[in-house]
């Protein structure tokens, strides 16, 4: 099977990104990392990406904290479009994504969220499900579309809330399931067993 190209987006500490790059070396996801980007130069996700000799791409610094102005935004999708992605994949991305990026990737964009969607979208969703005192929680992979935390819903996976936690210990547990979750997704998305949108793979 030819292996599905990834372009991988993230803001942050990557953790996501390096679990998926791991399976991949294991070779338990038929997909291969062509690009890795972030709109933080700093950010860990890039030096992970160092350490691993892929490509990465850094976007250039704008006037925004919530978006990326168009311009910086159309050189990120086409760079990814450059690389060759077939599926991008937001890992820990923390804009609002615009135009640019949602008219190249249309239906070939997926998310992971840190709750069980619709529930807790937006910022630091473990947080929001301890304040609603939830006895469980999860993640959520998605498409994504123009709503953030809104596109149609992949795969989801449970993860309880345990007397005594604190968001922390939350957040840990879910990302545990998260690194588990998203390729898994990948993997199914690359081999056919999920179906995607209006099929623009062609299969
Ligand atoms: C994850 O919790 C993901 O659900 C959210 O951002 C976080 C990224 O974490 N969208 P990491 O950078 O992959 O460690």
């Amino acid at each position: 099977m030819k292996p599905l190209r990834l372009g991988v987006l993230g803001s942050g500490k990557g953790s996501n990104f390096v679990a998926l790059a791991e399976r991949i070396r294991h070779g338990e996801v038929p997909a291969e990392i062509v690009l890795v980007a972030s709109d933080l130069k700093d950010a860990a996700i890039l030096d992970h990406a160092r350490k691993l000799n892929l490509p990465i791409h850094a976007c250039r610094r704008g006037a925004f904290r919530t978006k990326l102005e168009p311009e910086i935004e159309k050189e990120l999708a086409e760079a990814l479009v450059s690389a060759g992605a077939e599926l991008v994949v937001l890992a820990g991305y923390m804009r609002v994504l615009k135009e640019p990026l949602l008219e190249k990737f249309p239906g070939r964009m997926i998310n992971i969220h840190p709750s069980l969607l619709p529930s807790f979208p937006g910022l630091k969703a473990w947080e929001q499900a301890l304040q609603a005192r939830v006895t469980q929680t999860g993640c959520t992979v998605h498409w994504v579309n123009e709503t953030v935390d809104g596109g149609a819903i992949i795969r989801q996976a449970k993860v309880p809330v345990k007397t005594g936690d604190t968001a922390e210990s939350l957040h840990a547990r879910i990302q545990e399931a998260e690194h588990r979750l998203l390729p898994e997704v990948i993997r199914d998305l690359a081999n056919g067993k999920i179906p995607w949108p209006e099929d623009p793979r062609g299969r």
